[in-house]
């Protein structure tokens, strides 16, 4: 028998993780109306403008698909026909967990309405119901990149104090309909990419919107993007809240883009060090007001030194003290590396700087082309560790993963040593974090069927352990396959560990 070298934690969590926009297509089935990432091919817009425009006469926004685009989140992967056949899948891994999210325009497909849609509720019970039957514990996304549209096309998001309503009403009925079911909660997706990408991660549309303009995201405004900013981190905050006050016995986390967080300064030369501290501020801010409850002092310079200061209601900041997460849930992809002398930014449109265009000369790993970024598993130590010491609250890891372009060959399970490497070099340093003491509570897997991707919308980049037949044409029949990683997987978790 192998000896267990990494043995983690009874009770651990392991499983995967999926979002509802990019793996359930359906996307106009049983009531439900589009949402941000509908009119999308891919959330990173840079030279794309997303598939709405605004109407001079009518005074209005309205959808406006390209017609040359593919938009493969439309019928993605079906699994919100076929989630039966792929939880199944999920389970043959030994999965006790799985991380999908609620669609928005499921339950209210406006977003506006008071009454919810009960075939989209019903479809979420029969879910929850099938993963528990699997022995999975369900782990929930609120919002994974999916504000209803009309929020967006009619109230302009997350900029609009009435979105906290909206979204409020939205908490209430899911938390009530499946508070027995589902105990384990994430507010917003990666709501730090916020200023990055405002229109997916804001649901935010610049209300100095320029048809003309090629270039979509110069179109926001920095006091725009700040008040949506205070309007979601209130509206969080009152998430937790209200999900203590009727789900006592569950947990809620945040969910941040952690990648960023692993960057390291170029050199030892403190202004290196400096930018760097700068560039992690974009961040650790979304923590620091969701897991600690405070806007740091360098954004409210900020605010006072460029006029933007986001209106506020009386008690908006003591909520947002009193109220916050349970844990804190993350993704880790790769590092990143500052350096001032280079100047790149990268963070367009963000708070700070900071710069991943430089290469770190001590990784020579890479995933590779198109999507190369340097394979750094030592990254989401460090990051587990950086949380533990600023915020000392249970930590998640929501996704870690590697996109690799792979081709089946019919009756042969794929190979794919690379995505085997990634997941046990990676997993062995969540090891060692816990060994120093971080409190992690689970591990999940991004992509572990293939699905769409969100940066760049297409199909080819495949996450998965299970194999998906769609591709970026929109051809393929859909059926599944196993990867030869979904073994190596699955003695892993039997073994809970390596
Ligand atoms: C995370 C998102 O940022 O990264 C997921 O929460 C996304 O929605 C994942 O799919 C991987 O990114 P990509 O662009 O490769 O799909």
């Amino acid at each position: 028998m192998t000896e267990i070298k990494y043995k983690f934690p009874e009770g651990f969590l392991w499983g995967g993780a999926i979002a509802a926009n990019q793996s359930e297509g359906a996307w106009l089935e049983d009531g439900k109306k589009p949402q941000a990432t509908d009119v999308m091919v891919g959330i990173i817009t840079d030279g794309h403008t997303p598939g709405v425009k605004y109407n001079d006469e009518k005074k209005k926004f309205e959808i406006a698909l390209h017609k040359d685009k593919e938009y493969l989140a439309h019928e993605a992967i079906d699994f919100y026909h076929r989630y039966k056949e792929d939880l199944k899948l999920m389970a043959g891994m030994g999965f006790n967990c799985f991380r999908t999210s609620i669609s928005w325009a499921r339950i209210f497909p406006n977003g506006d309405e008071i009454v919810p849609n009960e075939a989209g509720l019903k479809y979420y019970d029969d879910l929850f119901d099938t993963m528990l039957s699997l022995k999975m514990q369900p782990i929930v996304t609120i919002t994974h990149f999916d504000t209803p549209l009309h929020l967006m096309m009619e109230y302009n998001g997350w900029s609009n104090r009435k979105m906290i309503q909206f979204f409020m009403n939205y908490c209430d009925v899911i938390f009530r309909r499946y508070g027995s079911k589902v105990k384990h909660w994430l507010t917003f997706n990666e709501i730090n990419n916020i200023f990055r990408m405002p229109f997916a991660a804001g649901g935010v549309i610049p209300s100095h919107y320029d048809p003309e303009s090629k270039d979509f995201s110069a179109n926001y405004t920095q006091k725009e993007l700040h008040q949506a900013l205070h309007h979601a981190m209130v509206a969080n905050a009152k998430c937790v809240k209200l999900f203590h006050e009727l789900i006592p016995n569950g947990k809620i986390g945040c969910m941040i883009a952690g990648s960023h967080l692993a960057t390291y300064p170029a050199s030892c030369d403190p202004r290196d060090v400096l930018a760097t501290l700068d560039a992690r501020r974009n961040t650790f801010l979304f923590t620091d007001i969701m897991a600690a409850g405070v806007y740091p002092e360098y954004l409210w310079k900020k605010w006072e030194v460029e006029k933007i200061t986001p209106v506020m209601h009386e008690r908006d900041l003591e909520i947002i003290r009193t109220h916050t997460v349970d844990f804190i849930g993350f993704s880790y992809y790769y590092s990143n590396v500052c350096n001032v002398a280079d100047g790149a930014e990268f963070f367009e449109g963000t708070l700070m700087k900071g710069s991943r265009k430089v290469k770190n000369p001590y990784i020579n790993d890479f995933s590779p082309e198109p999507w190369s970024f340097p394979l750094d598993p030592l990254g989401i130590r460090y990051v587990l560790e950086e949380y533990t010491d600023r915020y000392h609250k249970p930590l998640f890891i929501m996704e870690n993963g590697l996109g690799l372009a792979e081709t089946e060959v019919p009756g042969q399970p794929i190979n794919d040593p690379e995505r085997i490497r990634f997941l046990e070099e990676h997993l062995k340093q969540v090891f060692l974090a816990i060994q120093d003491g971080c409190n992690v509570m689970g591990y999940l897997w991004w992509g572990p069927i293939d699905l769409v991707s969100s940066g760049t919308g297409e199909m080819r980049k495949r996450y998965g352990f299970v194999y998906v037949d769609r591709h970026n044409d929109g051809t393929g029949d859909l059926h599944r396959s196993i990867k030869q990683s979904y073994y190596r997987y699955k003695e892993i978790i039997e073994n809970n560990g390596l």
